[in-house]
């Protein structure tokens, strides 16, 4: 078997990411404090409870094992509910917190990445409507530029808001997410409001910090024709466009276009330094003229699939590739602000990670440019509605305890980072299954 390494980029950014409702613990500010308090809304009616106990402090032993494992960047998000708790008042405490945390990674010698909306608003802004709302772009921009005005002098990195297309299909189609409906008339206009949010945001950080570089996380998800039938390939095509292009091409074109109805967005255009990439997976789309409220289709993972734990995941790395050659049409420099596996056992996670790095560097290689990875996740965490049964972290948290364990993939991956790539030695010894694909 030949032997080698693939090496990434000088000064390429390895991290994990996080977000604030699922790591931070005890808050009820919130609209998904609220949501987890009701009945049959999270899988066994789990709560986030301590999380990882993050606002008490915690942050700073996972932050030492992040640090210590090689990892040169994170990705965290600031939770709005406690910077901005009622209408017309502001706690400083929290923004001190938040202030520690990224003095924290600095020290570290870690590249902080900051979202500013990942999955939850304050109850009084959704008691307002949320972003049904289109008060919410002021009231974004303004929490946005209180926080951006307190920490712009440990942080250049933006994300605006998490993956937009996932929260607008969870929260308004699926009703799996706070507020929990079904409505795709309020996702279309939830997902536009989020475009003018966005917009603004960009423009209201600019002003405040020239040298900044602010971006979105898109969920970027594969979507495969079931079989040749043209209804199949219609429906790819069409889940393609509303799910990973609507959003980005708005940032991109200023248009706003819902299969051919437009909608001139002009504010919105050209406001991104880059484009995060969430890649987790890809469907296989099956024309069905009985789902509407599907966008009429089935959607799922063949039979053949290499699936996860709770089969939420289906392992494709080639989609990884086609996700970067996506999202290169923007024209702005990407990085992969999520990827990884539920996985408890850590069974499939280090072919997962080698499999999907090997595919990336690949595109790098290629002269797409890819500037980070962040794995999801550094420890374990609260996977929204479904609660604690899925693992997502290299380490292991038993969540009454606190107690964490490291998973033979946070080893490897420390490696990985030290190394600035992948090679037959890490594979041979953490997943020789992978040996034949990455190394034949
Ligand atoms: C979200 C994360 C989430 C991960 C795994 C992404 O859609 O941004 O918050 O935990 O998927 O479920």
């Amino acid at each position: 078997m030949p032997k080698g390494t693939y090496y990434f980029t000088k000064g390429f950014m390895w991290g994990t990411a996080t977000a604030a409702p699922q790591v931070e613990g005890l808050n009820d500010l919130n609209t998904w404090s609220a949501w987890e308090k009701e009945t049959g809304r999270i899988i066994n009616n789990h709560q986030s409870g301590l999380a990882c106990d993050w606002w008490s402090g915690r942050w700073r032993e996972d932050f030492d094992r992040a640090q210590a494992s090689g990892q040169n960047a994170h990705r965290l998000s600031i939770e709005w509910s406690r910077i901005q708790p009622a209408p017309d008042r502001w706690d400083e405490n929290a923004l001190d917190r938040y202030r520690e945390m990224l003095i924290g990674l600095q020290n570290r010698k870690m590249t902080p990445m900051v979202t500013l909306h990942h999955f939850s608003e304050p109850l009084w802004v959704a008691e307002m409507g949320g972003w049904e709302n289109e008060a919410i772009i002021d009231l974004f921009a303004t929490f946005v530029k209180k926080s951006v005005t307190a920490l712009m002098p440990y942080c250049h990195l933006w994300v605006t808001i998490n993956e937009p297309n996932v929260f607008a299909f969870n929260a308004y189609i699926d009703g799996v997410f706070p507020p929990g409906k079904k409505d795709i008339k309020a996702a279309l206009s939830v997902l536009q409001h989020m475009v003018l949010a966005h917009a603004r945001a960009y423009h209201v950080i600019h002003e405040l910090q020239p040298e900044a570089k602010v971006g979105t996380a898109i969920n970027y998800r594969g979507f495969k024709p079931a079989s040749w039938l043209p209804a199949d390939h219609w429906m790819a095509k069409l889940h393609h466009h509303l799910f990973n292009d609507l959003f980005v091409q708005a940032l991109h074109t200023g248009e706003f276009k819902v299969l051919t109805k437009k909608q001139a967005l002009p504010q919105a255009a050209g406001t991104q330094d880059f484009l995060g990439l969430n890649y987790y997976t890809c469907d296989h789309v099956r024309f069905n003229p009985l789902t509407p409220g599907q966008f009429f289709a089935h959607r799922f993972f063949p039979g053949d699939a290499l699936l996860s734990e709770s089969e939420f995941i289906s392992h494709d790395p080639q989609g990884l590739i086609d996700c970067v050659k996506w999202g290169h049409q923007f024209g702005v420099p990407m990085m992969i602000t999520e990827n990884g596996v539920d996985d408890s056992e850590d069974l499939l996670r280090p072919r997962y990670i080698l499999e999907h790095l090997h595919a990336l560097w690949k595109a790098i290689n290629d002269n797409y440019p890819v500037e980070g990875y962040f794995h999801w996740t550094l420890v374990d965490n609260f996977e929204w509605e479904r609660g604690w049964t899925q693992r997502f972290g290299l380490w292991e948290l038993d969540p009454e305890t606190q107690v964490r364990v490291r998973r033979p993939s946070a080893d490897m991956y420390a490696e990985i980072c030290r190394l600035n790539g992948i090679s037959s030695a890490i594979t041979g010894k953490y997943a020789p299954e992978a040996l034949a694909t990455l190394f034949p």
